[in-house]
Parts: structure tokens; sequence; C-alpha cells
């Protein structure tokens, strides 16, 4: 068993900018992240747009960008909690850049400011198109340099561990006492004892067979809460991107950032025509979800598996200096975006809703926080408003560590018993997890996509309790493996997906649902 101070669970712009404000203002504190793939591997290293920050006070304004906050989350935000990330947005970026981020600059040294879907202003800090790889380097650098910072890469999180694990616990609320790890390189599972744990996860993009997130964007974070009780909202508001790069046979798919539109890309549908202005004025810059909800319409009407992106009318050489990363991608796919035009369709993206948080990361059980995608904060409403995510992230790991600081957690005086996998063997057959895998994606995709119906939901609710209950018999006889974890964290998610899209009577942002649909 180890035993800290913090836990905190994933290790992208969340988990880490928590773990290095702790850690530089309490060196005799002592945390531990835990993370189930490389150290750098998370939602936040694909992030390619950036971070929406007011910076230019002539022609930006705080109200501005929480007046497009607010538009984009389709009266559904909380405009307290909107206005404290937007207005901390400034600070929280000029620490990022304290601890080595850099940002692109224009020619007079200014801010090269850009504009994605939903917003008024150019107000895009970038790093390129690989604005979340560069984040995510500066601050595992300054992680590195910290002693009491301890990072477990390789090291799947199982489960919590709350009251219900403790023998003779009598509390009546639910706390967190730290959580159960297996260790993916020696098979091993122990406990990690913590004053306070931190779930700082990420996203759940592969519940959906195609999404622009890494395939360790399984949702285990929100699982794991939900199955400690901890209070999950606003689930049914999945965001698709509207424009990743569609591969015949892959399923993973490519991010074509939103910046490109904002660049002055078109979207053109097979025969040429530009269809956006039909669908909304601000047309290729309309918020994400009406672009993508109009991308579906027009697929459904053609019948053609994408449409395209057209860049071939821009200024290619500020492309290339702009966009080098998606310039060589698609290259590598054969498209020369100079002359060809790129074809592209809706992908599962981002969760706007997941673990219920206050404003100082409070989740509803004892001495568990959340930060980040995995979270519910009230900024994204019924829809994220593009680049509000990392600063999401950035202000709220800094609320949470604000917190941590006037309230000095104590080591829970209870005795949590060691992990109990007696009587489970190795699974022989690998091809369970992975039909049910393939299952669940593919009724996701079909049945709880970008356009929704009530006999759908319904229909898929049906087959994932059926996934649900072979998953379980596997993974009550099986030893713990990563990938039937993984697999019984994204049936649960889906499950809180489909039950609280059922429960949405009216449709709001990127959730549409056709019997929603008055007459
Ligand atoms: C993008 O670059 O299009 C993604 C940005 C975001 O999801 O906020």
């Amino acid at each position: 068993m180890i035993e800290t101070n913090y836990l905190v669970i994933g290790s992208g712009i969340a988990g880490l900018t928590f773990s290095v404000k702790i850690a530089e203002k309490f060196p005799n504190r002592s945390i531990v992240i835990v993370t189930k793939a490389n150290e750098d591997e998370s939602n936040t290293k694909y992030a390619q747009g950036g971070v929406a920050v007011v910076l230019d006070a002539e022609k930006d304004s705080f109200k501005k960008h929480i007046e497009d906050t607010l538009i984009a989350g389709d009266g559904l935000c909380d405009t307290e909690v909107v206005k404290m990330v937007i207005e901390e947005g400034p600070k929280r970026l000029e620490e990022l850049m304290l601890w080595g981020a850099n940002f692109d600059l224009d020619a007079s040294g200014e801010f090269d400011l850009g504009k994605e879907g939903g917003h008024s202003e150019y107000r895009v800090v970038h790093h390129k198109d690989i604005t979340g790889y560069e984040i995510e380097r500066a601050l595992l650098k300054r992680a590195h340099q910290l002693p009491n910072i301890t990072i477990l890469p390789h090291h799947f999180v199982i489960d919590l561990v709350t009251n219900h694990h403790i023998i003779d616990d009598t509390s009546k609320n639910i706390s967190c006492y730290g959580a159960y790890v297996f260790d993916q390189k020696t098979d091993q599972i122990f406990t990690i004892k913590a004053n306070s744990t931190l779930l700082a996860s990420g996203g759940i993009g592969c519940v959906y067979g195609h999404t622009t997130n890494p395939i360790i964007a399984t949702g285990d974070g929100i699982a794991m809460a939900y199955r400690a009780k901890a209070k999950i909202k606003d689930m049914e508001f999945v965001q698709f991107h509207p424009t990743a790069l569609y591969e015949a046979k892959g399923e993973s798919s490519f991010l074509i950032s939103e910046a490109v539109r904002g660049f002055g890309a078109y979207l053109r549908n097979k025969k040429g025509y530009r269809f956006m202005p039909d669908y909304d004025e601000r047309a290729e810059l309309a918020s994400r979800d009406i672009v993508s909800q109009s991308i579906d319409s027009e697929l459904k009407k053609s019948g053609e598996p994408h449409v395209y992106l057209d860049c071939t009318h821009l200024d290619m050489d500020a492309f290339k200096k702009h966009f080098p990363n998606i310039y060589n991608k698609c290259l590598e796919h054969h498209i020369n975006i100079e002359t060809d035009w790129i074809p592209v369709v809706p992908a599962s993206h981002y969760l706007c809703g997941g673990i219920e948080v206050d404003k100082n990361g409070s989740t509803t059980i004892n001495n568990l926080f959340a930060c980040g995608e995995c979270t519910r904060t009230g900024l994204h409403g019924a829809n994220r408003l593009a680049s509000n995510s990392l600063l999401e992230a950035l202000v709220y790991a800094h609320n949470i560590f604000k917190f941590h600081s006037e309230h000095d957690y104590q080591a829970p005086n209870v005795l949590i018993p060691d992990w109990d996998d007696e009587g489970t063997v190795i699974p022989k057959e690998h091809i369970l997890v992975q039909h049910n895998l393939k299952q669940m994606q593919a009724l996701m995709r079909d049945y709880v996509g970008i356009v929704r119906s009530n006999k759908r939901l319904k229909r898929a609710i049906k087959h994932l309790d059926l996934i649900e209950n072979e998953v379980e018999e596997l993974y009550k006889e099986s030893k713990i493996s990563t990938s039937l974890c993984e697999l019984r964290n994204m049936i649960n998610v889906s499950q809180l997906i489909v039950e609280q899209s059922l429960k949405r009577k009216e449709n709001k942002g990127g959730y549409f649902n056709i019997d929603n649909v008055k007459d």
C-alpha cells in the first residue's frame, strides 16, 4: 500500500496543473499521479485549437466571451461559473507560460489569436496546431522538477475506495479514501490511501467507435465516480466535432481543427455546393452543434459517407505555418490541401456533462474532487464553446488548489482491505471483450449519435443491459485486465448517456431528439 496526501488520477492538463501548484506551495506534502498509459498520453496532448482567453482589450472583452459561451451553451450554462472561468483566464494563462508553455506570436510580438466556431472575436491562444502537446510538454517538465510529485505511468485505477469497502464502517456520508490500482507491467493490484483524491481522468470519446479522442478516452473516472454513487449530470450532451478526417477503413479519426474554418475554409457537399450558409448566418463558424447537425442532414440527404472541407482558396504559405501538423497529416493520406478538398465527417469529441462539481471542484462524495473533461461544472451547458475546455481545466485546477491550501485534509483513519481476487482466473478468450466492445460502439454510433429518437434510445438501453450482464459475469470470474475494466467503464458511461438522454424532453445545444420536435 502507498499512502499519500494527494492521489491524482490522470496526467493531462487538469491533473498536472493541480499537482504542480500544490507541490510548489507545500514541498512537504506528497502527490501521486496515476495514469494508465505513458505519462504524456491524454486528451490534452491532442488538443489542436488552443485556449480561449480575452487578451485583446481593444477589440475583445470578457462580456463578449461570456455572451458567446452562453449562446453556445443554449441556455443551460451556469452564468456565475461562466463569468468566473472567463475572468480568471488571463491569470491562468500567464501561469502556464511561467511554467514554460509557448504560444504563437504575430510579427508585432502580440499573441497570434485564432478564431473558432461560436466565437465573435479572435481570442484563441495557440501553439501552431499542436497547442495541447505544448501544454502537456511544459507541465510534465515542471512536474518532474518537483521532488514531491511521483508519477506512476501504466497504472490503471480499478475503483475508488469508499465506505462500502471498509468493514464496520458506519458513517452516513460517502467518503473516498483512495483507490485500488492495477500495475499493468507486473499485474499486481495494490491500494493507494490518500487524504484527498482528484479525478482528472478525461473524456469518453471511445464509447463511440468514431472519435477524435485517443484510445485511452474510456470514461474511467466518470464510471468509477458513478459506481461510488457520485452525482453525474448532463451526460446527454456529447459534443460531435464537425470535421474529423474521414478514413474509409479506420475508426479513430484525426481532427481537422475548427481553427481551419476560422482561417476561412469552406464546407462543401459532393456537388461542390457550400451548404453552411443555408443553415446558419454564421456559416462555417456557427457553433459546433449546429455545424455537426447540418453535416448530418447533408449526409442523410445525399447518402454520402462524408462532406468536404475546402482550403484551396486560402493563403497556403500562411496555412502551412499555422497548421503544419494538419497539412502533413493530410499529405500522409495523399490529400494535398492546396488542390484537394479534405473529406470530413463529424466524430465524437467532447463530453459537456460528467461528475457534478461545485466551484472548488468538490464532488458529492467527501474527499473526492474532479477536474477537466470528466466533470460537469456548468461552464458548457448544452454545448461547449470551442477552446473553452483547456481554460476550464486550468481555472478549476487552480480553484481546487486554493481550496486545498485552506483545508489540510488528514489521513483517513480506516483500515482498507486488500483487493480480493480469490477464485478469479486469467480469461482464455479475449474475443469476448472485443466482441462486446464492438457491439457497444456500434449501438452508440447507430442509436445514440448526433440525431436521436426515443425508439432508438430505448433499444440502446435494452441492448446495453444485455452487454452489461455478459461483461459483469466475465468481470466477476476474471483476473483484472485493463481492456475488461475499460469496457466495463464504457458500458456504465453509455448507460448514463442513454438514460439521461431519455429524460431530456427538450432539444438543446448538442442534444437533438426527433421526438422532441414540436409540430
Ligand atoms: C479544434 O481544434 O477544433 C478543437 C478545439 C476544441 O475542441 O476546443
